[in-house]
């Protein structure tokens, strides 16, 4: 599936993700800038924020307790924000849109 990452300048890079690889691990090996990712996936750092496209937010599963909490102290969180990590792709993810935080997130 495609993903895409919206950059807070409004640049924008779509890349093709393997399904079960996370937003994050993508974003990562390709460099997109915005997503850091310091604990490396376990969901304990929230440096892997974004800002999910309204359309997609809803059709994503819904985090877990450990995720909400997370988010709270992430930077410029939004009712959409969701852990980079902690989104699967799968094929009816095809499109996914994602906009990264503005530093410090
Ligand atoms: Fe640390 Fe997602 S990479 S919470």
């Amino acid at each position: 599936p495609n993903v895409t990452y919206i950059q807070p300048d409004g640049s924008r890079a779509t890349l093709e993700v393997r399904s079960g690889q996370s937003v994050m691990d993508a974003a990562l090996q390709a460099g997109v800038p915005g997503i850091v990712a310091e604990c490396g996936g376990s969901c304990s750092c929230a440096t892997c924020h974004v800002h999910v496209d309204e359309e997609w937010f809803v059709r994503l599963e819904p985090p877990t307790a450990i995720e909400v909490e997370l988010l709270e102290f992430a930077a410029d969180a939004r009712p959409t924000s969701r852990l980079g990590c902690q989104i699967i792709l799968a094929p009816e993810l095809d499109g996914l849109t994602v906009h990264t935080p503005a530093a410090g997130n």
